[in-house]
């Protein structure tokens, strides 16, 4: 038995734990659902259909006449008039929510409280989650056709400007975004499997043990790393496509920086253990020859 070993099955262990919540956070409403990947802010988005039509009303047309989706008419008639709170409404209106989340497994969605803009009084908007998609593998957020089933029917994406680029960007990642879970699955299960090593190790000294336990880990570190990197580039890439192509029509998007620590956590844990299991077989040796000596 050696105490030594203790240490690295406590990162490995560790690890093991963080990439299993990787690839669970936020698989229900009330699970790590703030560990997302990517933040949809598109409490905005259509923002600019109902200014122009309220431009034109205010200009002389009326609700009726304004050149907007047929749908959207008589949505509007009602509240065109009274145009203070109109802004906030936009995306209830239009019968989308102010935000979508993405994680490994399913998308979640809901509303801003109390809006989606922050002010003197709220300076902070806080998220209400209505609805997550049943978890599943390879989970792929399909936004175009999101948006289209909520959208007034009526009314489609091209009529409140929604950037094509967003979908393309998505698509694009849709291997990176497979690539992402199998490692994650793979990493999760080595890191496991080398936590079990440890644990052998701790009963029966040796070097080998300490051998293969390093090896073990070096192959968690580096399935865990290509996941984590799989993650940063997914996250970098769709959000930089929103943030370019949808400036212009109030479309937003925020990478999960709390997902990406620990996704990084875990990889780097592994890599720990491994050269904790080096200086363990360095300085090791010497130790027992030490003991042998005494005996
Ligand atoms: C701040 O925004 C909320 C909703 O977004 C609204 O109810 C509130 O009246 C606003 N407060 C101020 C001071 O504008
Ligand atoms: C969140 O939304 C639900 C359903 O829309 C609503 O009943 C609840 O009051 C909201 N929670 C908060 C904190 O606003
Ligand atoms: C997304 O959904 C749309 C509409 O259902 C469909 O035409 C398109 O092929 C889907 N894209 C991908 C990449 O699955
Ligand atoms: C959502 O996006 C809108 C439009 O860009 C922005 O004004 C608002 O501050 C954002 N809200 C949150 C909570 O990020």
């Amino acid at each position: 038995m050696r105490a030594i070993a203790l240490l690295p099955l406590l990162c490995v262990c560790a690890s093991t734990v963080l990439a299993v919540l990787c690839l669970m956070a936020g698989y229900k409403s009330d699970f790590m659902e703030n560990f997302e990947l990517i933040t949809f802010n598109t409490s905005l988005l259509g923002e600019g259909l109902i200014e122009a039509a309220a431009q034109e009303v205010a200009s002389g047309e009326t609700a009726t006449t304004v050149n907007v989706p047929p749908a959207l008419q008589s949505a509007l008639a009602s509240t065109l008039l009274s145009n203070s709170e109109l802004i906030q409404e936009i995306a209830e209106k239009l019968n989308i929510h102010d935000f979508y989340k993405i994680h490994m497994l399913d998308f979640c969605e809901g509303y801003y409280e109390p809006g989606p803009i922050p002010n003197a009084s709220s300076t902070n908007p806080s998220q209400n989650v209505t609805f997550c998609s049943p978890p599943q593998a390879f989970s792929f957020f399909n936004a175009t056709q999101v948006l289209t089933d909520e959208l007034l029917p009526g009314v489609s994406l091209d009529q409140i400007q929604f950037p094509s680029q967003v979908q393309d960007a998505i698509t694009a990642m849709a291997v990176v975004q497979k690539v992402m879970f199998v490692l994650y699955c793979t990493g999760a299960g080595i890191s496991g499997l080398a936590a079990l090593e440890a644990i052998i190790a701790f009963l029966i000294d040796g070097r080998l043990s300490a051998v293969c336990n390093a090896i073990l880990d070096i192959i968690a570190f580096i399935a865990l790393g290509i996941a984590s990197g799989c993650a940063t580039a997914f996250i970098y890439a769709v959000t930089n496509a929103v943030n370019q192509y949808g400036a212009q029509v109030n479309l937003q998007a925020y990478g999960g920086t709390k997902f990406l620590i620990m996704s990084w956590i875990a990889t780097v844990l592994p890599l720990l253990a491994a050269f904790l299991w080096c200086i363990d077989c360095c300085i090791g040796p010497d130790r027992r020859r030490g003991r042998k000596e005494v005996y």
